[in-house]
């Protein structure tokens, strides 16, 4: 049996057979394109950041085209960012004028997004920043834009951050009933970095447990992320950042449901001159990887500031589209497998309710293409059929004992052989299908 967390109180049920999904981050930055933190590491103040707000007009902006390409790359749900740490808000808030619809664009951006996406059949979630680089009543600490100010820590008295967290629970609220959410992703807490005489963030700063409180009432069963810093309440999913786990995330030593989130270079808003691009190959390991460990990918795009996603992103999109029109069934509904790999293979299984619906099917990928044969411990009289999943082509299975002619070694007693094609399948990982054995 696959391992299987212990439930919590949002439904990750959905959000654990589909696997995929799609990361935005966009708002003013776009316009610096270098970086979403462009105001604090180049310690801007509203004053210098106003020009990206004053000229910010995505004319090519078309959401229902980022949906499709969404879902082509075969994502399944979204997470976008509602407000990032600027604090430019991309729905028509009635807490700020600091938004979408007062900029030159003069419209509401997360609407049709929300609307584009539910259309092509993805789900919806919204990051929305804890931290926030605009409001006036946000106290002056390690990241904010000011924090080398010599003025700091006197300009800090006149702000109070019960003011701002009122303002956040405000926000969210708002968010909560405007729309009908399956993701809340708030964005971080920071308590033990004190900078300068002035103190991080965390729950006592946010007022996490009664915004707990809100969020569940408002929204039952939303899947909540482990960003908010609560000590007593368990969060839906952990959020590893840019990093991959090798095994299955365990917090306390349980295992737990986890989402890592990555970019396709190493920016999350758009950044014209990073050039850290991921390969082909890279991203599709990377897929295949974190639901190898049991968890799901949650991959970004920066779109840029005229609204479309560039060049560089669309082509990663694609080898996504590629690869998942003809693999997706060993990556939705699937987990971490009962079987170890031999090297350079990864597997992936189907869980539960996949495995019901259409038996159990054990997923090989293979990262480097061997020459006619593979060897797979541990599956000995265990599978019933194997076939390339790209063409549903054949693969003959020998078990061991079998020999079929006098020159074949033989194989370990808990062994199987695969004879493969010469020529590796034109695809970026070709993966092949074990039907096991009831
Ligand atoms: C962070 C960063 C950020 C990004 C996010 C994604 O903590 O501050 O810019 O939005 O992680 O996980």
């Amino acid at each position: 049996m696959p391992l299987q967390p212990e439930p919590t109180v949002g439904d990750t049920s959905w959000f654990v057979y589909d696997r995929f999904g799609m990361f935005i981050h966009w708002g003013l930055y776009a316009l610096a394109a270098r970086h979403e933190w462009v105001k604090s590491n180049e310690r801007m103040d509203d004053a210098r950041y106003q020009r990206y707000f004053d000229h910010f007009n995505p004319d090519l902006f078309d959401p229902r085209e980022w949906a499709r390409m969404a879902r082509e790359a075969g994502m399944r749900y979204l997470v976008i960012t509602s407000k990032h740490h600027e604090g430019f808000c991309l729905w028509d808030s009635q807490y700020t004028d600091y938004k979408a619809t007062n900029t030159p664009y003069g419209k509401d951006l997360l609407r049709p997004i929300y609307e584009a996406f539910r259309a092509e059949g993805l789900r919806v979630g919204f990051y929305y920043s804890l931290i926030d680089w605009h409001h006036p009543d946000f106290p002056i600490d390690i990241f904010h834009p000011l924090r080398d100010h010599p003025q700091a820590l006197e300009m800090n008295k006149s702000r109070d951050i019960r003011k701002y967290a009122a303002y956040l629970h405000a926000q969210v609220r708002e968010l909560l009933t405007l729309f009908e959410l399956d993701i809340l992703w708030l964005d971080f807490s920071y308590p033990d970095q004190e900078y300068r005489g002035m103190p991080g963030k965390g729950h006592k700063d946010w007022q996490s447990e009664e915004l707990y409180r809100m969020i569940r009432e408002l929204r039952p069963r939303i899947i909540l992320n482990n960003r908010m810093d609560l000590r007593d309440v368990k969060p839906d999913i952990y959020t590893p950042e840019q990093y991959q786990p090798t095994e299955w995330l365990r917090v306390d030593g349980k295992p737990v449901v986890w989402e890592t989130c990555q970019t396709f270079s190493g920016s999350w808003g758009y950044h014209r001159d990073e050039a850290t691009w991921k390969s082909p190959e890279q991203l599709i390991q990377m897929l295949i990887n974190t639901v190898s460990c049991g968890g799901n990918l949650l991959m970004n795009v920066g779109p840029t500031a005229r609204g479309n996603f560039d060049e560089r992103a669309q082509a990663a999109l694609r080898v996504y589209a590629d690869w998942m029109r003809l693999h997706s069934r060993a990556i939705y509904g699937c987990t971490q497998s009962d079987f170890t790999p031999p090297p350079d293979v990864r597997y992936t299984q189907t869980g539960p309710e996949r495995a019901r619906r259409e038996g159990n099917r054990l997923y090989v990928h293979v990262y480097t293409w061997p020459f006619r044969h593979l060897r797979l411990p541990g599956l000995a009289g265990k599978v019933e059929y194997a076939q390339l999943l790209n063409d549903a082509s054949e693969i003959p299975i020998k078990e061991p004992g079998e020999k079929r002619s006098w020159d074949e070694e033989e194989l370990p007693p808990d062994t199987i052989l695969l004879t493969l094609p010469i020529k590796k399948p034109n695809v970026v990982v070709p993966v092949i299908e074990l039907f096991l054995k009831s």
